[in-house]
């Protein structure tokens, strides 16, 4: 069954309040309320005295309505009394700053105090609520992801190196400490990386980075234990984020978790906003290994940058929708009922301050119904189609960040979502693969491409080198196989890992300034960055034509055992990117979705349905293998063409425009 709801936050509302609350989420088809996220002060409002009779009535009164309940761990956001109980589990910056209470997620996962503290509260609502009928799933804490370098997080820092190095002189090595006097000759010299006079040792971050992840983990598997051993049917979860700042590496998360689930708050007002949707939904059917669940994403206005922007109608529903053809069991919000005050009282609601008569309840009311008659139409598990990957990789994400780098441009979230986009707006189905974590899947696909993938290890890159050896067609970009996992740099020449399956060696880097676009001589363009490459094998596709290195290869390709393997030396633009690369899938022998299909329409599979978004205001035409249906602007239709289940292309029955409130019928 598709999950339909979000977060409910009844404490912040007078009782009289939750009656209409249930009320009007009967009437939009809810069918679950994540309940208690940061409800630590009104649960345990002094150390030790518990409040739990609200939450019975909150649990009760959902059950009574027929609404289940994903039940949190308020961890996130520990009281004030806490604080100043205990002071120093308060989180500790890089500047050596102390936090205090006044936010949320101000707690070091390091101090014992907040451990024991968080592991307490999460046993009390075990005991109590583990065996309620209205429980469906645990929400462990929210949004893991605070970074603290205190003296406690030193300690356990230590004691993740030892296991990881064994030994002082092997991570005097890996770490490179001879370069500015940094050889440590006792654990307890290392601190976490705190501010210092100028550049820090990138492998001491790196290895900072990939510590905090397990360290939050452990905090995560502390609790899912507890709540598991309290009642082992329910399945636990926490949320994972997307963004900029993600400090966990999710794709190694997911295998602690019953199911993925993910918060996804794109960040464009204009067609960028369904691209984000689209990667974000990608990327979480590949840690959820087909399925996962969209926790939360906002209703109507979304933080552009700088401003909110109201959702157009329909763009609720394509959005959520999106998500759930890309894997997603359900779409959920943040939050349900817009709140009267608080840090984010402004921030959009499926309730806003309006009421209900408003156009995003209305919209919301339509989209319940939808949802509800998908429910029987999707598998539970959105089985892999497509035959084309990217890779992605937290920690070449961490050690691309940071000073020290040839040039300041250096984006690998940009890098890897805008290779997302060039197949998106080919209309080319992408999957993720995680080569840090795992090469097994490489197999499964035709093509696979590389953004920045700068940390490879040896294992890794045998598995890539088998894969084109075998028939695969491999597209790696710049800045991949630079260095092995611990940072240091593969000599010989760039890409270290990948020289010899792509038969080229790179002898200089040539950062550009990103304002001036450059031609290569077959009409692609790029920017950015450029290198000296050295062909030994491969054909040269196109060169560069200006500047020192005139005539020297740009892109080329390598024939490696039975497949081909391409290497883009600069950064290509959207468009030239997405021409390479429906070059290589035509190579490949993969086809788009659909042929033909108008570029404003959006067609995703999930098993045998198609669902066609369309993302442009005037309707559309859509030709399917027989016949062919209209999409509304703004709309979506959702039909089993023939050859992918249903015979005829025949419409299911679904669709909107974004005019008729509702949608479906
Ligand atoms: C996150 C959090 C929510 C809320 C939203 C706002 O996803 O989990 O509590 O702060 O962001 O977008």
């Amino acid at each position: 069954m598709l999950h339909f709801g979000g977060d409910y936050n009844p404490e912040q509302w007078p009782e009289e309040v939750w009656d209409e609350d249930v009320a009007l989420m009967r009437q939009a088809g809810v069918t679950i309320a994540t309940v208690g996220v940061f409800a630590w002060s009104n649960l345990e409002p002094e150390p030790g005295r518990y409040e739990f009779g609200w939450l019975d009535r909150v649990l009760d009164r959902l059950h009574d309505g027929g609404i289940k309940v994903a039940l949190a761990t308020p961890t996130a956001s520990p009281p004030p009394w806490f604080t100043l109980a205990h002071p120093q589990a308060m989180p500790v910056t890089a500047d050596g700053v102390r936090l205090t209470h006044g936010s949320r997620d101000t707690y070091c996962v390091s101090a014992p105090e907040y451990r024991a503290a968080a592991r307490t509260i999460a046993a009390r609502l075990a005991e109590r609520y583990a065996g309620h009928p209205a429980l469906a799933m645990w929400h462990v804490h929210n949004e893991y992801g605070t970074d603290c370098r205190c003296d406690a997080t030193a300690a356990a820092f230590r004691t993740w190196l030892q296991k990881q190095h064994g030994d002082l002189d092997t991570l005097n090595e890996v770490w490179t400490t001879a370069f500015w006097s940094q050889r440590y000759s006792d654990w307890a010299q290392i601190l976490p990386p705190r501010a210092t006079q100028y550049l820090p040792n990138p492998a001491h971050v790196l290895d900072f980075r990939r510590f905090l992840s397990d360290e939050l983990l452990s905090g995560y598997v502390e609790q899912r234990d507890l709540l598991r051993a309290a009642n082992p049917d329910v399945p636990i979860t926490t949320n994972f984020v997307q963004g900029g700042w993600v400090s966990v590496d999710h794709a190694r998360w997911a295998a602690e978790v019953d199911l993925v689930a993910v918060d996804h708050y794109p960040d464009d007002a204009g067609p960028g906003a369904e691209e984000e949707t689209a990667f974000a939904g990608d990327l979480a059917r590949g840690w959820g290994g087909g399925s996962w669940l969209l926790m939360e994403t906002a209703p109507n206005l979304i933080y552009t940058r700088g401003r909110m922007h109201a959702k157009e109608p329909g763009r609720l529903t394509r959005h959520s929708l999106g998500y759930v053809a890309r894997g997603s069991n359900g779409a959920m919000y943040f939050q349900w009922r817009q709140p009267r005050g608080g840090a984010e009282l402004f921030h959009s609601a499926l309730v806003p301050h309006a009421g209900p008569d408003s156009p995003v309840f209305r919209e919301a009311v339509g989209l319940g119904r939808t949802l509800k008659s998908l429910s029987p139409q999707v598998a539970d598990a959105a089985p892999r189609t497509a035959r084309i990957a990217v890779t992605w990789d937290a920690p070449s994400w961490w050690a691309l960040q940071g000073g020290g780098r040839p040039s300041a441009d250096i984006d690998y979230l940009a890098a890897v979502r805008q290779a997302h986009r060039a197949l998106f707006r080919s209309k080319l189905e992408t999957d993720f693969v995680f080569p840090g974590v795992s090469t097994d899947a490489l197999g499964d696909y035709r093509m696979i491409v590389v953004p920045h993938l700068y940390l490879v290890s040896d294992e890794a890159a045998a598995a890539f080198r088998d894969y084109v050896a075998e028939g695969g067609h491999l597209v790696v970009g710049h800045l991949s196989g630079i260095a092995d996992p611990a940072g240091r740099i593969r000599l010989g020449g760039y890409p270290g890992a990948f020289r010899e399956v792509l038969g080229v060696r790179v002898v200089e880097w040539h950062p550009q300034p990103p304002e001036t676009e450059f031609a290569l001589d077959d009409g692609l363009r790029a920017s950015r960055w450029a290198e000296r490459v050295e062909t030994a094998g491969a054909q040269t596709l196109a060169r560069y034509t200006a500047g020192v290195l005139a005539g020297a290869p740009a892109v080329t390709r390598n024939r490696f055992g039975a497949g081909s393997a391409w290497y883009l030396s600069t950064a290509l633009t959207d468009d030239s990117l997405a021409r390479l690369l429906r070059q290589v899938a035509a190579e490949a022998g993969v086809e788009p979705v659909l042929p033909g299909l108008p570029s404003q329409v959006e067609a995703v599979r999930r098993g045998d349905l198609l669902f066609l978004f369309n993302h442009g205001p005037e309707a559309a035409t859509v030709p399917l293998p027989e016949g062919e249906v209209t999409v509304q602007g703004g709309g979506f239709r959702t039909v089993r063409p023939a050859g992918c289940g249903t015979p005829g292309g025949t419409p299911t029955g679904m669709s909107s425009s974004p005019g008729r409130s509702g949608g479906g019928r």
